[in-house]
């Protein structure tokens, strides 16, 4: 049984007015903050640091999932531990040596997540996913905010869930990228249990509304 769980991405957040965005989400259905923290390194685009997700803990009132789009994260889990953070992700393709940065984040508190890159094989996590709370399928390259959704994500999930099952892990499978009311459900019976969604709810004209639709609609 898939949780149907629903993180709003900051990233599509209005800088401007983060205060009111922020109580936006606390007030809906929505389960987690999705923090998106990105070192023009890793991807080709800077997102914001350790002062924004200061200013964005003050205010949130539910669990915050930090994605680290970034080279050598290891540097920085104390860090994101000290700020608050409840999930902290990495990359698979950013971490020669995942099992030690897995460990690196559960001492340090937190639940510890696997972001894949979409060329990236579930595969690879096979002899790893025991270890791991929670795994981040990206359905476009990471870096920015609002792209087209990859159709291959469902396959993905799909075998990612068999590999859970058959592995008797009990990890959670988030989906993010290019999430709308189009592919939520889809993605839910595929397996999913969260999914990550930034342009689809922060573009809308109710938030709220857009949340509760990615969540409820069958
Ligand atoms: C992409 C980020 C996503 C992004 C999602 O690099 O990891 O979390 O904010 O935004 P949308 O939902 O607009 O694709
Ligand atoms: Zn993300």
């Amino acid at each position: 049984m898939s949780s149907k769980m629903i993180a709003p991405s900051i990233l599509a957040a209005d800088f401007a007015n983060l205060q009111r965005d922020i109580e936006i989400i606390n007030k809906s259905d929505a389960d987690w903050f999705h923090i998106d923290i990105m070192d023009g390194v890793f991807v080709p685009n800077i997102s914001f640091g350790a002062p924004v997700l200061k200013a964005i803990k003050k205010y949130a009132t539910k669990t915050i999932d930090v994605h680290l789009m970034i080279v050598d994260p290891d540097r920085y889990v104390d860090t994101f531990a000290e700020l608050g953070a409840n999930i902290l992700t990495v990359h698979y393709e950013a971490c020669p040596h995942l099992h030690r940065t897995i460990q690196a984040i559960k001492s340090a508190g937190m639940k510890a997540g696997v972001a894949l890159n979409p060329h990236t094989n579930v595969n690879h996590l096979e002899n790893i996913i025991h270890d791991i709370d929670l795994v981040c399928v990206m359905s476009v390259n990471p870096g920015f905010g609002g792209q087209h959704f990859i159709e291959n994500t469902y396959n993905k999930v799909k075998s990612l869930k068999a590999l859970i099952k058959n592995k008797n892990a009990d990890t959670l499978i988030e989906v993010d990228g290019g999430v709308t009311d189009q592919n939520a459900q889809k993605l839910f019976n595929a397996g999913a249990d969260v999914l990550v969604a930034g342009s689809f709810v922060f573009n809308a004209n109710n938030p709220s509304e857009a949340i509760s639709s990615l969540k409820y609609s069958d």
